[in-house]
């Protein structure tokens, strides 16, 4: 029978990203281990994929990669001395995904959420920046911590696990993450129908040294579009990875990149911090993807994005969250490698 209390932890599983039919439960909710936080982070997201799963993300590990190109706004100088918001175009090369370290997850089973986009792009010098987002607006911890304690006791909660069980007590004590799991997480129709947040504030410095705190924005220029839950229940495992193909031989998908600027009193440095909806938003260019790429699986091994691959006039803030992502990264891509 489903109990309250058995949707609502199912529904804080489906929320942290990780999956349920593969899910591994752990004995004990503390990780013991004298790694690093972020490297327990990887650990444990590795244990809830049912992994390792060789050769693949620890999270966000079911994607598609795509081609394109980014067109900068005369607007997007206004906040950054950044070479590629000038007003030259830039190619880029985009991954969407599915939330999990779970490589077979079907694309709108709730574990599958938040939605993943990855931006990268490609600049005249032959260098790179990143930008790396998910669907919903904000994240249920502020620090790598607080996140490890979360993933631990999600892990901990398996059927046999005492009353209160550990997410309980986790949530009981951590508004954030009780916030983030109430989001609503429905199916896009499309990769190409969804809206993507930056989550974590970057500092950005124009051609005037005028510095301005924002998070970035990626909104479909064609609007968002969702499945209802009768087309959610129904939707193939591959439905979205297998839409974008047939999307993109018809045209081109547009999406508008833009930067919430942070008010006054906005906090930067916490991502569970969501600012007002009436922030200021600057437009700073388009993004055209035109194509998949052919040869996207291998690049998508081969590579990692990184969102503090940053270029002058974009600087990180000093959230935790953002400080703690490229090291998670690079445990999961070295590992990947085989390394
Ligand atoms: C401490 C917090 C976080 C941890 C430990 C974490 C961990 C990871 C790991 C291990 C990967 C796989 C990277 C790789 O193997 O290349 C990943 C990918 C990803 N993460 Fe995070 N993440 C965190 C926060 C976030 C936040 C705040 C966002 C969004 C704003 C985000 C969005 C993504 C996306 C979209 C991917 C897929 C990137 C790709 O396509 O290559 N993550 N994350």
């Amino acid at each position: 029978m489903k109990s309250p209390q058995n949707m609502y932890i199912k529904s804080i599983v489906l929320a942290v990203m990780m999956a349920t039919s593969s899910i591994v439960y752990a004995d004990n909710p503390v990780a013991t281990s004298g790694k690093p936080v972020t490297e327990q982070l990887v650990d444990t997201m590795t244990k809830l994929a049912g992994g390792p799963h060789e050769g693949y993300r620890a999270n966000h590990a079911k994607g598609i990669v795509v081609q394109g190109e980014f067109t900068p706004a005369k607007t997007a100088a206004s906040l950054s001395k950044a070479i590629h918001l000038q007003t030259t175009k830039s190619p880029v090369i985009v991954r969407f995904s599915n939330a999990t370290g779970v490589p077979t997850i079907p694309d709108a089973d709730g574990n599958a959420f938040p939605k993943g986009i990855a931006i990268r792009f490609m600049l005249p010098d032959d260098t790179s920046t990143d930008i790396v987002s998910i669907s919903t607006n904000g994240f249920p911890a502020a620090t790598p911590e607080d996140f490890l304690g979360l993933l631990n006791a999600i892990a901990a909660s398996g059927p046999e696990a005492a009353k209160p069980s550990p997410v309980e007590q986790f949530l009981s004590t951590h508004p954030a993450a009780v916030k983030f799991v109430k989001m609503p997480k429905p199916a896009p129709v499309s990769f190409a129908t969804e809206t993507f947040y930056g989550v974590n504030a970057f500092k950005f410095t124009n051609a005037k040294g005028k510095v301005q705190y924002a998070r970035y924005r990626i909104t479909p220029v064609k609007g968002t579009q969702f499945l209802t839950a009768a087309q959610t229940a129904k939707a193939t495992p591959n439905y979205l990875m297998d839409e974008l193909p047939i999307r993109l031989a018809k045209k081109p998908v547009q999406f508008k990149l833009t930067a919430q600027l942070a008010g006054k009193n906005d906090n930067v440095n916490d991502a569970t911090a969501v600012w007002p909806e009436k922030r200021k938003q600057i437009l700073l260019g388009t993004l055209t993807l035109k194509t998949i790429d052919p040869d996207g699986v291998k690049f998508e091994k081969a590579n990692m994005f990184n969102p503090l691959s940053l270029v002058d006039g974009i600087e990180a803030s000093e959230d935790p969250i953002l400080l703690a992502r490229p090291a998670a990264y690079a445990v999961s891509y070295g590992r990947r490698l085989g390394k």
